[in-house]
């Protein structure tokens, strides 16, 4: 493994209150020798195992403990860390810091930084067997795992005192493997332009009212997030919604299934992969009134026409050798039933190279709720059953495909 993706990387080094905190010295000082800025914080209780000082020699930065420090911050240590890293690293992570960060508590530094990190964080759990098998701690740690953080180890061997078993923090080189991965993600997709649209469309009867469905934009709004973590260039053309688009996305608001069509028919020419994860409306009511229908009127005879399907123009236009730069086209598609045989319909349909099946109608499965029920069918090599996972789980897999695709169709599309 080389230095390549450490070199240069900023990585918030967090430190928690177990006896492997002394083995993270070693980390500290890997990292530090292989490149990176490393920054590290210590609960209260980390400082009773190792000393502050032990860090900060070894990192060259001054080591941060407390939320509330008695001379005034030049930064706001709690936030500022979390948003600037561009990976988080916990070691070793206790049963305690693990279930806090899946409350989302944020009573101390550390707490506050997990909360706010926009960048990749990496856990790697130390404890005794008894408290990994906890329930409460296995529940936290798939929690954690289904916000996209990655657990590495724990491993089985020596524990604290005469005990052996599962619950040895992985070895240094194990954690900096894990990030390495997870640092070279970034610049995976450098130089892609990646266009996603997201949320629900609104197809207007009058001045008020509208047909619309459930899409709440978030599974467009995760595929965006993991573009962006990936180095991509991202185009988000979003549907009504109340979420917060990424910072770094270029975002074009639409409301209806004709704007949203305008909007990807005038780029889709000029990007590398587009993803269509947006809702949108198949009918429209053929006429809609200017001012608002009146009650008393009585209910509308609603005529409703078919909208424009957008991934069906794209997917011809590209077949037709219409779209040289596309490389990759995916779509989505919600069902109440049969994942496998709706992928494969999407797929050949509309020439796409990865169809996404995600069941809707389901108390756990749907766009109200933060999982889905997902399958990935990609051309070349055939269903992935994710079973019950959280949208961004999904949106990685999906990301996946992208990039291996892209990396397959060769050095033109990297
Ligand atoms: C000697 C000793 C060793 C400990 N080792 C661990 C450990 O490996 N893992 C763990 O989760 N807790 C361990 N604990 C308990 C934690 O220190 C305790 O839960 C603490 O509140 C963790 O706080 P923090 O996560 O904020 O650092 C240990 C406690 C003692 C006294």
């Amino acid at each position: 493994m080389t230095d390549t993706y450490l070199r240069g990387s900023r990585i918030a080094l967090c430190v928690c209150g177990g006896i492997a905190a002394y083995k993270v010295a070693g980390l500290a000082r890997e990292l530090t020798q292989a490149g990176a800025e490393v920054h590290v914080v210590m609960t209260p209780s980390a400082c009773e195992f190792v000393g502050p000082l032990t860090f900060s020699t070894l990192t060259g930065n001054p080591v941060r403990t407390e939320l509330f420090p008695e001379s005034a911050p030049t930064e706001i240590a709690h936030t500022d860390l979390g948003r600037t890293s561009d990976l988080v690293i916990v070691a070793p992570a206790t049963a305690k810091t693990i279930a806090k960060s899946a409350q989302g508590l944020s009573d101390d530094l550390m707490s506050a930084l997990l909360l706010s990190a926009r960048c990749p964080v990496l856990m790697a759990p130390a404890m005794h067997t008894e408290m990994w098998f906890n329930d409460a701690t296995q529940a936290n740690v798939a929690t954690m795992v289904g916000r996209g953080v990655r657990m590495v180890g724990p491993a089985v061997g020596a524990l604290a005192g005469p005990d052996v078993g599962v619950g040895r923090m992985a070895s240094v080189e194990e954690i900096i493997a894990a990030a390495e991965e997870e640092l070279a993600l970034r610049s995976e997709l450098t130089g892609i332009r990646v266009l996603i649209t997201a949320g629900g469309t609104r197809e207007a009867i009058d001045a008020m009212r509208f047909i619309g469905n459930a899409s709440s934009g978030s599974m467009g709004y995760a595929l965006a997030f993991e573009a962006l973590r990936r180095g991509a260039r991202v185009q988000l053309v979003s549907g009504p919604t109340h979420l917060v688009p990424p910072e770094q996305a270029d975002t074009v608001r639409v409301t209806t299934a004709q704007q949203m069509r305008q909007a990807v028919i005038e780029r889709v020419e000029d990007v590398d992969v587009l993803v269509m994860a947006a809702a949108v409306a198949d009918w429209r009511p053929a006429s809609s009134s200017e001012g608002k229908l009146s009650k008393g009127e009585g209910p509308p005879d609603l005529q409703l026409v078919k909208t424009a399907d957008i991934l069906a123009e794209v997917g011809s236009r590209r077949k037709a050798g219409g779209l040289p730069n596309l490389s990759v086209l995916v779509g989505f598609c919600a069902e109440t039933r049969d994942l496998a045989a709706a992928a494969a319909a999407k797929l050949h349909g509309k020439a796409l190279d990865v169809a996404v099946a995600n069941e809707v109608g389901s108390a756990q499965s749907g766009p109200e709720v933060p999982t889905l029920n997902a399958l990935v069918l990609d051309r070349d090599r055939g269903p992935k059953e994710l079973g019950l996972v959280s949208k961004r789980a999904l949106a990685v897999t999906v990301m996946d495909s992208v990039a291996a695709r892209l990396a397959e169709a060769g050095p033109g599309a990297e």
